[in-house]
């Protein structure tokens, strides 16, 4: 077991990493938890459906009052409705703020669970475990929480940090290869933008064979630390920015176009996690086209995503539309964009007001090279 200190003004928390969920949640709930009367969990239907035994024997260890609270699968249920269930039901429980609401599962149960944490009663206690790679190395830690609004990505929320984090990475060996792709491209964001030690892992296990066979690399011994660098940064980079002011927004490096293609795309016919994927190679695309890199920088980067067997091209669409989400980003001002790019490995730095032809261009490079 690996654990990292999670320093923010809100609170310093742990994050432990490499864990068995089974014998080390109960421990960590009677040591730590110690005041809380009850264990309030929250999940979702398909994640108990694979983990009910698990769950069921963990809290019975806890020695406390325990209830679980099961919501929908699906980036529709992180809403308002579902906060509306989950504060009924800790109505019904009698929850007080110091009983500890525990969100097991992937983002979109930690986004909800520790919205609906933040909120009632003031602020409940709350711990993240999560169960997809998405969120064991990113959504977990930093404490954004949230939920989405008339179709409006996680437009409603706040800054809520856990008490602490679980992360047991045998949670992962049940994701199906799309979850993992998905996980895969948020990994490789943090090897270009922050520690190419991490590229070099995932080539290390990457055989030819894991675009087929994504379970297997997820299996080797090695991903355990290439989670463990990934929380290293994230909890660094949430240190010095907690508020996302500035330095926390380049986690979203092929995050800007990658928002735009899934909406492009109405939000279901390409995940998140590919989307990612092609908007950093559009975003590499863009360093190369304004000088800050070589395209021989490009060429290795494809090759290490047909090994993992993530997308590099764009499905064919009109650029315009694009363009269009990208005018309405939430994240810029109404007459500034802001993109992530690089020059050069783990060398990010932000390029304010790209102009729309660069843009369109270096989309539809990507979609016919
Ligand atoms: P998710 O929570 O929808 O999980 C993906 C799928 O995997 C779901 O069907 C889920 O039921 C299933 N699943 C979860 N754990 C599983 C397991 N162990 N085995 C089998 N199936 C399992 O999505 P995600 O990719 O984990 O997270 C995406 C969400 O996280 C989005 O809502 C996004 O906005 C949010 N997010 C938040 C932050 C943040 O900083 N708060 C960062 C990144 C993403
Ligand atoms: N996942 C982006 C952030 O935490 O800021």
């Amino acid at each position: 077991m690996k654990i990292i200190t999670a320093r923010t003004k809100q609170k310093k928390y742990p994050v432990y990493i490499n864990v068995d969920f089974n014998s080390f949640f109960p421990q960590i709930v009677n040591k730590e938890f110690r005041d809380s009367e009850k264990v309030i969990l929250i999940t979702n239907n398909k994640v108990f459906s694979i983990y009910e035994e698990k769950i069921k024997s963990a809290l019975e260890k806890c020695l406390k009052l325990s209830e679980i609270i099961i919501i929908q699968d699906g980036e529709e249920y992180k809403n308002l409705e579902s906060t509306d269930y989950i504060y009924s039901r800790l109505i019904d429980f009698n929850a007080h703020r110091n009983d500890v609401i525990v969100a097991f599962g992937g983002g979109v149960i930690g986004d909800l669970g520790g919205f609906a944490a933040s909120t009632f009663n003031r602020g409940m206690k709350f711990i993240q475990c999560p169960t997809t790679i998405i969120s064991q190395v990113d959504s977990s830690i930093g404490g954004k929480v949230g939920v989405n609004y008339r179709k409006v990505k996680n437009i409603i929320g706040s800054f809520y940090q856990p008490d602490a984090v679980i992360i047991d990475p045998v949670f992962n060996y049940t994701l199906d290869d799309e979850q993992i792709i998905n996980g895969l491209g948020e990994i490789v964001k943090y090897g270009l933008v922050f520690d190419k030690s991490i590229l070099d892992k995932l080539l290390k296990n990457a055989t030819g064979d894991s675009k087929n066979k994504p379970g297997e690399l997820i299996k080797a011994e090695d991903f355990k630390d290439i989670i463990y660098r990934c929380c290293k940064i994230k909890t660094k980079v949430v240190r010095k920015d907690e508020f996302d002011t500035g330095y926390r927004n380049l986690l979203n490096f092929g995050h800007t176009i990658g928002h735009c293609i899934e909406n492009a795309f109405n939000l279901k016919e390409i995940s998140h996690g590919k989307a990612v994927s092609i908007g950093m190679i559009i975003a590499i695309d863009i360093s190369i086209s304004l000088g800050f890199l070589k395209e021989d920088f490009k060429e290795k980067i494809i090759e290490l995503y047909k090994m993992l067997g993530l997308p590099y091209k764009m499905p064919e669409i009109d650029a315009g539309k694009i363009i269009d989400v990208i005018k309405y980003d939430k994240k810029f001002k109404s007459t500034q964009n802001k993109f992530v790019l690089l020059k050069g490995m783990n060398k990010p730095l932000f390029y304010y007001n790209l102009d729309e032809d660069t843009i369109i261009d270096n989309i539809k490079k990507s979609m016919y090279n």
